[in-house]
């Protein structure tokens, strides 16, 4: 099928590059020439594990292709899939003016029956509006249907979430559309949902609601194992054994950061009170979200005794492993506000220093070309973000080229009683006093 993938940033082009892996004529349509000109150029603006190799492959099976017009989009694809950003407005509530923007384009140049899809995480009720702008830009007659499909890829395994996806999600109410929806997706012969719009468009709220609420039930019990001393490791493993609750998402750390979370948790409060329902559980793991960070540092300046030029070492600044995505990145907030109660940060990521390098903070403190060069004579190494490189240090070298022995788990990523063995002060999430246990 030939398809538009309107937006080509982290889920426009992991997605439109699945579909053509999948066999579909994908034409990648963006606003940004620089992105479009480098993506001609073959090189992928964003790093997603075995999103390169995929591109690469499709474009040169000529299934894959890009343009910064969305006329070309409209003309080129039977179904245009919106996947713009929805960013948060300042009292949370969601930015609809791209997604506007894109549907009043799309009307202009709208000539014969096209499917659009919602692919953007928007509010309940937003497919409706979108229809309602097409068709008051549209010229008269023209026939169309708007179609909801959320999207569920995670940034670092994205590739594969989209070809194998736990469920496939299509909102709609026209036979014509959902045919076409269907057969799109029959290839990946994943279980599809068929529901009407406004439900499809709430299960991507609810679902991200669902997992940052876990994120935070568990951090606030490692509080509790903190004081009582319990593991929140072995307590994670125990509760998540249990098939009704599951393991994922139970990991307590810096709490959930990112381009999707905390806008989409801020959004949903939004709607419900838009909506005469406040969702007032979320508002408290927003609030269990906020204390993470704040406890953390409250920690490392009480083992500092000051910030104030201490050397700190930092590892991890994307917002998880396996992306260079520094959206709304916990690591980074961390960053900034140690250099702003004047610690000296070194910092080092596997993947997202060229990202950080766009960021202000990037200028205050030293990007360091390895793991060991940022904790080179360091006071503290804060780990805070889980890359995997990070569990398999040279505990020796760390040692010996620190200044003091001292560690903060951000992400309960490390073996405390490895590192203990070393020589090493340990502090993670809720791990009691397992260090010193032994
Ligand atoms: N990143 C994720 O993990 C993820 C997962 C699921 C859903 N989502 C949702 O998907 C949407 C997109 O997120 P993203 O992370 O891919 O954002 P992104 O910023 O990486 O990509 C958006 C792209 O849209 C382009 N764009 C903006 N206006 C345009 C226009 N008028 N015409 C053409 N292109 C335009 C931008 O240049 C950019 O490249 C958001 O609603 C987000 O909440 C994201």
């Amino acid at each position: 099928m030939k398809l538009s993938i309107i937006g080509s940033g982290y889920v426009g082009l992991t997605t439109g590059a699945c579909f053509a892996e999948a066999g579909h004529h994908v034409l990648c349509v963006d606003s940004d020439a620089e992105k479009v000109n480098s993506l001609k150029a073959g090189e992928i603006p964003i790093f997603e594990p075995g999103l390169e190799a995929l591109v690469k492959k499709n474009v040169a099976a000529r299934r894959l292709g890009f343009t910064t017009s969305t006329e070309e989009g409209v003309d080129h694809g039977e179904v245009l899939f919106i996947a713009v950003p929805t960013p948060p407005l300042e009292d949370g509530s969601v930015d609809l003016s791209y997604m506007e923007k894109v549907a009043r384009e799309i009307a202009q140049h709208l000539s014969s029956y096209r499917v659009i899809v919602d692919k953007s995480t928007v509010p309940v009720r937003t497919g409706e509006q979108v229809a309602r702008t097409i068709r008051e830009h549209a010229r008269p007659g023209v026939e169309f249907d708007v179609v909801s499909n959320p999207e569920f890829l995670r940034e670092g395994s994205a590739v594969a979430d989209l070809m194998k996806p736990d469920r496939i999600v299509i909102g709609g109410n026209s036979d014509r559309a959902l045919a076409l929806m269907q057969k799109i997706y029959e290839p990946f012969m994943a279980p599809v949902l068929v529901t009407d719009i406004n439900s499809a468009e709430l299960i991507k709220h609810a679902a991200n609601s669902f997992l940052a609420l876990k994120i935070s039930y568990i951090n606030a019990l490692a509080e509790i194992c903190e004081v009582s001393g319990a593991d929140v490791k072995k307590v994670a493993e125990g509760i998540g054994a249990d098939r009704r609750i599951g393991r994922g998402f139970l990991n307590a750390g810096l709490g959930y950061g990112g381009s999707c979370f905390p806008k989409d948790i801020a959004a949903f409060i939004a709607i419900s009170e838009q909506c005469g329902q406040p969702f007032e559980l979320l508002k408290e793991v927003q609030r269990i979200n906020d204390r993470q960070l704040n406890r953390f540092l409250d920690g490392i300046r009480e083992a500092l005794g000051t910030m104030t030029g201490k050397k700190v070492a930092v590892w991890g600044l994307s917002f998880k492993p396996h992306t260079d995505d520094v959206r709304a990145s916990v690591a980074v907030e961390l960053v900034e506000r140690l250099v702003a109660e004047g610690a000296l940060v070194s910092a080092y990521d596997p993947k997202a220093m060229s990202k950080v390098q766009e960021l202000p903070v990037a200028a205050k403190i030293r990007l360091a070309a390895s793991a060991l060069d940022a904790a080179k004579d360091a006071d503290v190494l804060v780990l805070a973000t889980e890359w995997p490189e990070f569990a398999s240090a040279d505990l020796e070298a760390l040692r010996s080229t620190m200044n003091s022995p001292l560690i903060f788990d951000g992400r309960n990523l490390l073996d405390p009683l490895a590192v203990r063995d070393f020589g090493f002060q340990y502090r993670g999430i809720g791990r009691g006093n397992v260090a010193e246990r032994g």
